[in-house]
């Protein structure tokens, strides 16, 4: 009886590929198939699910950014509260005039910089992005009285293995820095990654931007130019293609392909 049952050939497609021997090719194939089919089903699954989670999370990050690089930001605070006081606006770079056009909320400068409607192909791009979006989310700080207390703009460009993104802050006057900070970069950790050292980001409070005659003098080199030690933040150590694209970038945004228009009238208190 029970010989009976072993020679019983096995019956249906499962019972046959079970039937196999385990070194068999179609049975290491299958397996290997079918581990890979679920395996990337479960990274698949696990990528949507999280998909809320990281855009939470990069949200938080940067409203961080913004409180830090403005100097409001208290650790003891909710960073969704704390940011709460801040002022988004969406500026139309050419005018330099905020534009109801978009949701200031909702804007997002970095697909509008890859939309060839809300961006331009640049040919003198020293910043190193390829495209400008026209329009890009400030944020302003008010004081008590409503005035413009401090402006925070989002800066980008290439450094040497990577596009640093990050924000500058500028006091009223719209030529005082307050801070500059980096959110988002892939330099190298103790070469160029030391944007994000303290003591590097705290050189750029109180250096300011352009002269008396309105020349934009602010410079990231190894030497102090003829300008000044008011317009010139050190370069950073042993990270000299890093910092001539810092340069690049800062330059590039706060000249007349960037804020200029935008600074004219905060200076003019057009806004
Ligand atoms: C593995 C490796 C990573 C580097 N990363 C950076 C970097 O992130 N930023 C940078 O400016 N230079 C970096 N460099 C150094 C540059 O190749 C170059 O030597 C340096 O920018 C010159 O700066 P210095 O004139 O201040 O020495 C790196 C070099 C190596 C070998």
């Amino acid at each position: 009886m029970s010989n009976d049952t072993a020679n019983t050939p096995p019956k249906g497609p499962i019972g046959r590929f079970l039937a196999l021997p385990a070194d068999s090719v179609g049975k290491t194939l299958t397996v290997a198939i079918t581990l890979c089919l679920v395996a990337s089903m479960v990274v698949s699954a696990a990528a949507v699910a999280l998909r809320p989670l990281q855009e939470k999370n990069a949200l938080k990050d940067k409203q961080l950014n913004i409180l830090q690089v403005a100097g409001v930001y208290d650790p003891a605070q909710d960073v969704a509260e704390a940011f709460a006081a801040f002022e988004p606006q969406v500026l139309e770079l050419a005018t330099g005039a905020f534009t109801d056009a978009f949701d200031a909320t909702t804007f997002d400068d970095r697909a509008a910089a890859d939309n060839p409607e809300t961006s331009v192909a640049l040919t003198d791009d020293p910043a190193g992005i390829g495209r400008q979006t026209k329009f890009v989310t400030v944020y302003l700080l008010r004081d008590d009285a409503g005035a413009i207390d401090k402006v925070i703009l989002p800066i980008h460009g290439y450094g040497l293995w990577s596009t640093l993104y990050g924000f500058i802050a500028l006091e009223e006057n719209g030529n005082d820095i307050f801070g500059l900070q980096f959110y988002e970069h892939a330099e190298t950790p103790g070469l160029g990654a030391e944007v994000d050292n303290p003591r590097w980001k705290a050189l750029w409070n109180g250096k300011r931007l352009a002269d008396d005659t309105g020349a934009l003098q602010i410079s990231v080199t190894k030497a102090v130019p003829a300008a000044g030690a008011d317009y010139h933040v050190d370069a950073l150590a042993g990270a000299t293609l890093t910092t001539v694209g810092v340069h690049n970038l800062v330059n590039f945004w706060m000249g007349e392909a960037g804020y200029a228009p935008f600074l004219a009238n905060l200076k003019a208190g057009a806004l």
